[in-house]
């Protein structure tokens, strides 16, 4: 991998006219984002350290016991968002509803709406696993100088104008597109500063990974243990070797591998929740966006997940993502099964 000296900072800048709507007001939204994830880093890298582990003792909207880490990084993301008065609105994981934010003299003239998972994979914080944080950037549709609407939020992921995600692992990395390649940027903890340190990311076309919580096999549909099954299999003539199974249970960690090693990941429909577990809005659509991005293809096992037109705020759909024939062949095997 080419390693530069080229801070995040200077990248924004030297990249700000290839934008697609050029006003610098995304290059400035995405330095907010860069801010916030540094305060969100230093809290996570401290977690076992400070009484920031574990629940708050509330449940969320989506039925999950909130971790602290959770509600702290909503805040921290939000309050940063709301004090550069940089976006019109945001929506998140952790959030009923959406939030509006009036701007500069309460007219409402931000162009952009945010949509977030805040920590990704709060589950893991506890026993010292990589987490992460998820965004999603889209043009506002309505007209600038009133409040945002529902529509604003409800968009296509193929509208996005944005998207990214940063993981706190063992090194801290930011890694976005704003529909021009993906870019990776690594933390320096000692100076606090992004460096780009994988350029123009590409995910493999084919890979060896699979990524599934297979402890929900018996629940899954049929096309699903059917392409497990093929994960597994040897098979001489084809030259193909069995696959290496490898899930951390955090969409951002198992995701970064997959797009670096090449792999699939599955988070697919079972009898139990009819549309996975992932959320369409602060977590597959910006996945996807990256995945194209990089090379690669995302699906609900049918279609492309870029494509859908979302209907409500925490609406979940099963997800395929990765290297582009492992998402093709898994899709064959979930038409074939029907
Ligand atoms: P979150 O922590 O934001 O609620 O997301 C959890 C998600 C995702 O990160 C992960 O891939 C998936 O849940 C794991 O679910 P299972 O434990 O059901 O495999
Ligand atoms: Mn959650
Ligand atoms: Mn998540
Ligand atoms: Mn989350």
């Amino acid at each position: 991998m080419t390693k530069t000296n080229q801070t995040l900072g200077e990248f924004i800048i030297g990249h700000q006219e290839s934008f697609k709507y050029s006003s610098g007001e995304l290059s400035r939204l995405i330095n907010s984002i860069r801010l916030a994830a540094k305060v969100v880093n230093h809290e996570v890298n401290k977690a076992g350290l400070v009484d920031i582990v574990g629940e708050v003792g509330e449940t969320n909207v989506q039925g999950e016991d909130q971790k602290k880490l959770d509600v702290y990084a909503n805040e921290k993301f939000i309050q940063t968002l709301i004090n550069r008065e940089i976006v019109c609105g945001i929506a998140s994981e952790e959030n009923d509803n959406y939030i509006t934010i009036q701007g500069h003299n309460e007219k409402h003239n931000n162009k952009y709406v945010v949509l977030m998972d805040p920590l990704d994979g709060s589950s893991n914080i506890d026993v010292n696993v990589s987490v992460g944080t998820i965004f999603s950037i889209y043009r506002r549709v309505t007209p600038i100088g009133q409040p945002v609407e529902m529509e604003d939020f409800l968009q296509p992921g193929n509208q996005q104008v944005a998207a990214g995600y940063i993981i706190y692992g063992t090194s801290t990395m930011l890694v976005y597109s704003t529909g021009h390649g993906v870019n990776g940027f690594t933390l320096n903890p000692a100076i606090g500063t992004y460096y780009l340190s994988h350029p123009n990311m590409k995910i493999p076309e084919e890979g060896q990974i699979y990524s599934i919580n297979e402890g929900n096999y018996v629940h899954f549909p049929q096309g699903v243990k059917d392409y497990i099954k093929y994960c597994q299999l040897e098979d001489e003539e084809n030259g193909k070797t069995p696959y290496t199974a490898r899930y951390i249970g955090s969409l951002v960690s198992d995701f970064h591998r997959n797009l670096i090693k090449g792999g699939i990941y599955i988070y697919p429909k079972s009898s139990k929740a009819n549309n996975g577990k992932l959320r369409l809005l602060y977590e597959c659509n910006p996945m996807a966006f990256l995945a194209e991005q990089a090379g690669g293809k995302a699906s609900n096992g049918f279609h492309r997940i870029l494509d859908i037109k979302p209907s409500e705020l925490h609406e979940r759909v099963p997800f395929f993502c990765g290297s582009t024939k492992m998402v093709e062949k898994a899709e064959k095997m979930m038409a074939e099964a029907e």
